[in-house]
């Protein structure tokens, strides 16, 4: 595992199989364009408490920039993020998301705290479970999912229609899903599953993305 800048000159990281965590088009550029742009702040034009899922909580990068969100914006986000392989503190520490010391230890927290607890942080309550997508099974219903785990070309798995019912099962009814991939076989398991599939358009270096409705 290492890491590597990307063309915003935002830090990603590449794993032992050589796979990217983000976009080398830009790692920032795309989580901001994706996760928060085209999922939370659409989520939030119509609420102010969003339970947001996240498959692959990775760099925290999502996390973050939500964490962020929720208080510029005085919006309560309960986050819960999914991931089977923690980032070893030598790494996490060498990522430079944040603007100043105080968004940094932030950062630093969302990574440092432990695993399957609630974490609360002002407007943002926090939790990272350590589980497989595969074995999750969630408690209650969530207003928003960031589907941000690898590319169908790398977890083909992760994108047919038994994991995507599990996304669908996690949504309340008008839930949002939200990935960058635009494939046309993951769009077409998404509608088999009764979601309104919208493509938008996608960040610098991809022509769409997909947004999902339950
Ligand atoms: C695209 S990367 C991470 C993106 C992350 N949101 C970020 O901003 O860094 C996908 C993440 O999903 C995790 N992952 C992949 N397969 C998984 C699985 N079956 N169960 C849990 N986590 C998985 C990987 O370890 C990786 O951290």
């Amino acid at each position: 595992m290492k890491i590597i800048d990307t063309a915003d000159g935002s830090q990603t990281i590449v794993n032992s199989d050589n796979v990217l965590y983000h976009s080398k088009h830009g790692a920032l550029a795309e989580s901001l364009h994706v996760f928060i742009n085209s999922g939370l702040n659409y989520v939030a034009a119509s609420k102010n408490k969003i339970k947001v899922l996240e498959f692959g909580f990775g760099t925290g990068l999502n996390a973050f920039l939500s964490y962020k969100y929720s208080i510029e914006n005085g919006i309560n986000i309960y986050y819960t993020g999914l991931e089977n392989q923690a980032i070893p503190s030598s790494i996490y520490k060498e990522l430079h998301y944040a603007n100043n010391d105080t968004e940094q230890a932030v950062f630093t927290k969302l990574h440092a705290s432990p695993w399957n607890q609630n974490i609360s942080m002002s407007s943002f309550l926090f939790r990272k479970d350590l589980i497989s997508f595969e074995a999750f099974t969630p408690s209650k219903k969530f207003d928003l999912i960031y589907y941000d785990t690898f590319a169908p070309s790398e977890q083909a798995e992760l994108w047919e229609i038994s994991m995507l019912k599990k996304c669908y099962d996690s949504l309340m009814p008008g839930g949002v899903w939200i990935s960058y991939c635009a494939k046309g076989q993951v769009k077409r398991n998404l509608k088999f599953l009764g979601f309104e599939v919208q493509s938008l358009p996608g960040p610098t270096g991809k022509r769409e993305i997909t947004r999902a409705i339950k």
